[in-house]
């Protein structure tokens, strides 16, 4: 259906089944997935069914965050050695974000690095974490500490298993897809604005519109900074805000929710220092809630502040925000004072 190429690397394959897995010519003997048991529910059986003349082996996880750490890696490698994966195997990535970030993880280190693919089943997975080849899982408390950069051998993404995905995860992929467009498209802004209703709907070519759009802004990106030097940072748009929200929230407000008061705190700086005007904070707003993003809430504003400035604080460095220079066009500034960001959370906040 769609093909794209990520930095002459790794294709993404967007499609509305699991069919053309088998055109692929996926030439592995040993055949490792790795899934949550979610998604095991609706598409193992599947994907088993398309190798089936492989040997296969799986390791299902718990869903969700929890999971995503070095006791689920030691566990996974164990299996591993148990069913004699080899420099020679494949790990297929089949789940969201957790999976593909535990299974790229693996990937990268298991023998000094075999080869894996993607099959992201979120919205959020798709037009997001399964592109760019970041990998890693929490320790300590901290999100994402160990890792790796690590590329899949492809991603394939087969827009039907959207139809599983709770509403609500369905909505955290949308802030992603909405923050792609805030800072690089305005074209892809107005075609949002524009099927709002259709995508909320589910409506396939739309949705398979979309998140080829959105799968083209990742890779372009990540394709300029593979190692996040430079240009990648304006992924971040929102993202300093919502982290801390999040940790404020102790991870009960979802991350999509959060990096939209952050889009709209971000927004409120770029509109204070004079580069968009307020009609445009007021139609991401509208946009935002549309997708169940955003409303007003009352969280403790010092407290996300301090989150904000907490590692910076130790590493000795400034905080670095990612604001609009007009929209689409998203900058880096470090010259950024506490009143400054505390009126832009509060007037996030406000909804
Ligand atoms: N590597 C990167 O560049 C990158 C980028 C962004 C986020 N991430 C990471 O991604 C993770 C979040 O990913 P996520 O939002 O996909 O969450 P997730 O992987 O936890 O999936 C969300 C929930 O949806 C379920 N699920 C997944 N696919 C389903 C389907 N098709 N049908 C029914 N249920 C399904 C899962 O079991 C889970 O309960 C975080 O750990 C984050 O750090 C990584």
């Amino acid at each position: 259906m769609y093909l794209l190429n990520v930095n002459k690397k790794y294709n993404i394959y967007i499609e509305n089944s699991f069919d053309r897995l088998k055109d692929l010519d996926i030439r592995y003997n040993n055949i490792f997935i790795i899934s949550d048991e979610n998604v095991d529910k609706y598409y193992l059986k599947s994907i088993v069914n398309i190798f089936q003349h492989k040997n296969i082996s799986f390791f299902v996880i718990n869903s969700g965050e929890e999971s995503k750490n070095l006791n689920t890696i030691y566990d996974i490698y164990t299996k591993m050695v148990d069913n004699f994966i080899d420099r020679k195997s494949l790990i297929i990535s089949l789940g969201g974000g957790v999976v593909g970030d535990i299974a790229g993880f693996v990937a990268s280190t298991y023998m000094r690095g075999i080869d894996y693919i993607q099959i992201p089943t979120t919205l959020l997975s798709m037009v997001d974490s399964s592109i760019g080849g970041k990998t890693g899982v929490d320790f300590l408390g901290k999100k994402n500490i160990i890792g790796s950069f690590y590329n899949p051998k492809l991603v394939y993404i087969n827009l039907e298993t959207l139809e599983t995905l709770p509403q609500n995860e369905f909505e955290n992929g949308m802030a992603e897809i909405i923050k792609h467009a805030y800072i690089l498209d305005k074209e892809y802004l107005k075609y949002i604005i524009d099927n709002k209703e259709e995508i909320y709907n589910k409506d396939k070519d739309i949705l398979a519109n979309l998140i080829y759009k959105s799968c083209q802004i990742k890779s372009k990106i990540v394709s300029l900074d593979e190692k996040e030097i430079g240009i990648r940072e304006i992924l971040n748009f929102g993202h300093t805000f919502g982290h801390a929200i999040e940790t404020e929230s102790n991870f009960k407000i979802m991350h999509g929710k959060a990096i939209s008061y952050g889009i709209i705190a971000s927004m409120y700086i770029s509109f204070k220092r004079g580069y968009i005007n307020f009609e445009d904070i007021d139609r991401a707003k509208k946009l935002l809630r549309y997708f169940n993003l955003y409303q007003k809430m009352s969280i403790n504003i010092e407290n996300i502040y301090n989150h904000m400035i907490y590692d910076k604080k130790n590493n000795n460095k400034k905080i670095r925000l990612i604001i609009l220079e007009e929209i689409s066009k998203a900058k880096a500034i470090d010259d950024i004072y506490k009143e400054e960001i505390i009126e832009a959370i509060k007037f996030s906040l406000e909804g």
